[in-house]
């Protein structure tokens, strides 16, 4: 049964929570949040036509709640361990029913390259999809200059920062769709390395 309600006040929270959590990485607030969410609702569109069952509850509460707690200063890694203790707080104080946590915070502990714990759910599948999806392209640069700007990170090393990143992420891309979508943007993330590289030879020959 879908209970709107349930994801109505996880909204909310977030959404509070945006606004206050100062330290909250800046490549990891509501715009991200909004992103994903449409991502993951175009994943599904195509996998619910291809047959598959999307549980668009426990999906929806994933996505909000996936990144609730990334701190910039704090080891990437560690963002989604604190993010599932900060869902459930949440989950809990909003009288989420136990069995469903358990599914949200599965998702959620399952959407990172970062840490070796693959999607096995369709849901989690689509979370980490739409998720890396944010990441492919122009949208996806821009977010890693904010973040290393924000951590104090030069340009050089958030270049090879981000290399290394997709390089990790795409051979875990799980869908068929988000692949698709990969491949065609990263022709543009391959030709800014390219001018990125040209442009520090043609300095460095001066
Ligand atoms: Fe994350
Ligand atoms: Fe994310």
């Amino acid at each position: 049964m879908y209970h709107p309600n349930y994801l109505e006040k996880v909204k909310k929270e977030v959404i509070a929570l945006d606004k206050t959590q100062t330290n909250q990485s800046v490549a990891h607030r509501l715009d991200h949040i909004l992103r994903v969410l449409s991502w993951a609702k175009l994943i599904s569109a195509e996998l619910v036509g291809n047959d598959e069952k999307v549980n668009l509850e426990i999906l929806q509460i994933a996505v909000w709640l996936h990144d609730v707690r990334q701190p910039y200063n704090e080891k990437k890694s560690l963002h989604v361990q604190g993010s599932v203790v900060k869902s459930r707080e949440i989950l809990e104080s909003i009288g989420y029913p136990k069995e469903k946590i358990k599914r949200v915070l599965e998702v959620i502990s399952q959407h990172s390259s970062e840490v070796v714990n693959s999607p096995e759910t369709i849901e989690a599948k689509i979370l980490y999809d739409a998720d890396k999806l944010d990441g492919f392209g122009a949208i996806g640069l821009a977010r890693v200059f904010t973040l290393c700007g924000q951590q104090g990170i030069s340009i050089v090393d958030a270049v090879e920062w981000y290399k290394q990143k997709i390089a990790k992420a795409k051979p875990l891309l799980q869908t068929s769709i988000a692949k698709k979508i990969v491949e065609e943007n990263e022709k543009y993330i391959d030709s800014f390395f390219k001018q990125f590289e040209k442009e520090q030879e043609f300095l460095k020959a001066i």
